[in-house]
């Protein structure tokens, strides 16, 4: 969301600089010493908890003959997790919460709008199916100290940063800031946010130290043209910040956005948590199918703890219809996408809030198999996306992009489903739709989606004759 004064396409927005080579990223040092230490001092334990260095210096008068000759317990010391495995480990299945930039953009952000985020998100039951994650987005900040300390605007956050934390935590929730690798922000360079000097362009570890002192458990930092601005490189900037992440001994859930530019989807993973593929999303239908069709080329890339991210939802907001609102919510689930909402969810009336805590399309997009879905048909206004489970099962989408209804027909060969005979259960509606050995078909919306389930039928259940 940006506020009226400031329109802009996005090919303005975020072309015509100059491009970087990738340069090679060094490798992360500090996990690795930093885990290195731990490992050795629980080395270090388990020795002295086995008794060999106990006893002391061992005098050769004082040996009795009669002693049986032991060896040490072998023990095995664990492993130490590298830094990529560690990183992935922080964010398993994608995360999900609330985030304030699609609903408040940069004006209209404050302490009381995340709090209100908060207690919605308890009291509308959006915390109980998994969302957890609360995330200020950038417009918070209003300068440097003297000692180059950013500066939380009084303003906008009068009971200041660590209370506004404190408050979601207390609630059961977790805390999510916005920070950028350059000199400046996204909205100092958008929005006219005339607050400058609030990237953390050597700043980094000095932001750091502040936001942990917050107690933050995400972190989504916004590249904003710093090659433009101050000739950084994507890999490096960001693989830095990994770097003192990692080395703050927090699981802090780390969201990096270069927009796609750069194919992070490549380099990315082990580094952070999520990046985004695309620019920015808008609350109109055109943006969400623009957003959709892009992710085709990149859905291999997604595995467990290094997620492609779409960019956040628009549920709630702007000109979408109850099916495109369905068909963003269901695609964004088979795309194992992060699920940020950004929206006013004290307002949104009760059949949206069903539809984002619809638990079995949160199933599918939490699923543990982390296997986003691949798009095998994109043809006469029907695509067909099939995505394969953790529990044997599959999620299939038939999804309508003409504007007048439509039946759409898949064969199971089509959809890489192998030939048996499976159950299918519409996970939209929430109700079984029968059993099959050939496929799936559906008359589907115009703008909207069939989503289901296909789960093998064992023996068992066949011998029942279903
Ligand atoms: C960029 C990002 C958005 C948001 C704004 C904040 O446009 O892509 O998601 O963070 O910056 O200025």
């Amino acid at each position: 969301m940006r506020s009226p004064e400031s329109p802009r396409s996005l090919a303005a927005r975020y072309s015509g600089g100059p491009k970087h080579a990738m340069a090679q990223r060094r490798l992360p040092w500090l996990p690795f010493g930093v885990l290195g230490i731990v490992a050795a001092l629980a080395v270090v334990g388990i020795i002295f908890t086995s008794g060999v260095l106990n006893h002391g210096p061992v005098e050769a008068d004082r040996v009795t003959p009669t002693s049986t000759p032991s060896v040490a317990p072998t023990v095995e010391s664990p492993a130490p997790m590298d830094a990529a495995t560690l990183r992935r480990s922080f964010a398993l299945t994608p995360p999900m919460g609330w985030n304030s930039w699609n609903q408040v953009g940069c004006a209209g952000l404050n302490e009381q709008v995340v709090k209100n985020a908060a207690d919605a998100m308890v009291a509308r039951g959006l915390q109980a199916v998994g969302y957890q994650y609360i995330v200020i987005d950038d417009c918070y900040q209003s300068g440097r100290d003297a000692d180059g300390n950013l500066i939380v605007d009084p303003a906008r956050f009068p009971s200041g940063m660590a209370a506004v934390a404190k408050y979601v935590h207390d609630k059961g929730l977790k805390f999510g800031i916005y920070a950028v690798p350059g000199s400046q922000t996204c909205a100092n360079y958008f929005d006219r946010y005339p607050v400058k000097g609030i990237g953390s362009l050597g700043h980094e570890q000095q932001d750091v130290d502040l936001f942990v002192s917050w107690g933050i458990d995400y972190l989504k930092y916004d590249w904003c043209r710093a090659d433009i601005n101050d000739g950084l490189s994507e890999q490096a900037a960001f693989g830095q910040m990994n770097d003192i992440l990692l080395a703050t001994g927090r699981p802090i859930v780390y969201s990096i956005s270069e927009y796609g530019e750069q194919e992070p989807w490549v380099w990315a993973p082990g580094i952070a948590n999520l990046w985004r593929t695309t620019h920015d999303i808008h609350e109109n239908w055109p943006s969400i199918l623009q957003h959709i069709n892009l992710q085709v080329p990149v859905t291999s890339f997604a595995t467990p703890g290094a997620w492609n991210d779409p960019d956040m939802l628009h549920i709630g907001n702007g000109d979408i219809s109850v099916n495109e609102t369905i068909t963003h919510f269901g695609i964004w689930c088979m795309l194992a996408a992060p699920l940020f909402t950004g929206t006013d969810l004290s307002a949104l009336p009760e059949s949206t809030i069903s539809l984002l805590t619809n638990p079995e399309l949160i199933e599918i997009d939490q699923d543990t198999k982390g296997v986003e879905a691949t798009q095998v048909r994109n043809a006469g206004g029907a695509q067909v996306w099939s995505r394969p489970l953790a529990d044997g099962s599959f999620a299939v989408a038939l999804f309508n992009t003409s504007s007048a209804t439509k039946t759409i027909t898949a064969s199971l060969a089509e959809v890489g489903i192998p030939q048996a005979k499976y159950t299918v259960r519409d996970v939209i509606n929430r109700a079984p739709v029968g059993s099959t050995t050939t496929g799936i078909s559906g008359s589907v919306a115009a703008h909207g989606l069939s989503m289901v389930r296909v789960t093998p039928l064992s023996a068992e259940d066949q011998r029942r004759g279903l």
